[in-house]
């Protein structure tokens, strides 16, 4: 990979701590998931890219294969996330081919914007079912064998090896709430609070649930998204306090953290990754 490490991952992480581990991730073309993966396979992990868009997600997948020699990146597509049927089998398929899921993203999303005005309710509900139910049926179809990787890897391990962890994009909008952004941000809180009920219920299995926040991050399609709007100059304009707009690496080393040895007792709990933007949002 031509790519400097430096720009997609931090040069804090040691090579191989993933090694013989295997990532899920749902919305893993997507421009934040691609680059989570692309961290995680480059730190020893194998992974499993799942998409609505077979080409993009096999394309994904053969790209993020060639940043270590050996990697082994497998692209799952036609799955619909509403569809736990979909999901059941790319999860079955998934550690059949690769042995096993150690970690799950769930990172597939929905958005637009659009006034309430605008928004019909199949509009509401197309995104509360991508985000939200699509989340659930992320969690139910990979659990056990979340489970069955926590066993093997105790928490902590002494070996520092790690396994049964499971991350979840979320957003900051609903902790002020957001104009133009009503579906995604009851989306994403509903998904805050479901990634806390599994905590609880699957913590006691030596398996952790958390959320990453990520606040406006450059370059990805989201943000594209949301550029294209009235809001973009008030939203990149109202100023984020650390001076600057994410990246990619700087959710991606999020995520790293939560996977990896130094991540053992977080559980139950949401990473905001925004520069304490979200702290300013209230005043749009
Ligand atoms: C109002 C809209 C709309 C818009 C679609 N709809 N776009 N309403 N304004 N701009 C309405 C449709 O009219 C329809 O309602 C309903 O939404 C469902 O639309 P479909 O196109 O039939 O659904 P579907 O094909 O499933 O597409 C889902 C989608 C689409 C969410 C609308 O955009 C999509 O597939 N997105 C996936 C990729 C994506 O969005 N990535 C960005 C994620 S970024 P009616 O009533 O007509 O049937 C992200 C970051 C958030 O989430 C945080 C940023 C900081």
């Amino acid at each position: 990979m031509s790519v400097p490490r430096s720009e997609y991952l931090s040069t804090a992480w040691a090579d191989g701590i993933f090694a013989n581990r295997v990532l899920f991730i749902t919305g893993g073309a997507g421009s934040i998931g691609s680059g989570q993966t692309r961290a995680l396979v480059h730190l020893g992990a194998d992974a499993c890219i799942i998409g609505r868009n077979t080409e993009k997600t096999e394309a994904a997948a053969k790209e993020i294969a060639k940043v270590r020699a050996g990697a082994r990146v497998l692209g799952i597509g036609g799955v619909d996330v509403r569809n736990f049927e979909h999901l059941k089998a790319a999860a079955d398929r998934c550690a059949k081919e690769l042995g096993g899921i150690d970690y799950v993203i769930a990172g597939a999303a929905g958005n637009f914007i659009a006034p309430i005005s605008a928004l019909s309710p199949n509009a509401f509900k197309a995104v509360i079912d991508i985000d939200t139910i699509g989340t659930f049926n992320t969690i139910k179809a990979t659990i056990p064998y979340l489970i069955e990787s926590a066993a093997k890897n105790p928490n902590p391990n002494p070996t520092g090896a790690t396994g049964g962890r499971f991350v979840s994009t979320s957003a900051t909008f609903h902790y002020t709430g957001m104009p133009l952004q009503s579906h995604v941000s009851a989306a994403k809180a509903a998904i805050d609070s479901l990634m806390g009920s599994v905590s609880l219920e699957y913590g006691p299995y030596g398996v952790t649930a958390n959320t990453i926040a990520p606040g406006a991050i450059a370059g990805t399609e989201g943000m594209g998204r949301l550029a294209s709007s009235k809001m973009d100059a008030k939203l990149l304009n109202r100023g984020i306090p650390i001076g600057r707009m994410g990246s990619v690496r700087d959710i991606a080393d999020a995520t790293v953290y939560l996977f990896s040895d130094a991540g053992n007792y977080v559980n139950g709990t949401n990473i905001v990754v925004d520069g304490a933007g979200w702290r300013r949002q209230g005043g749009m």
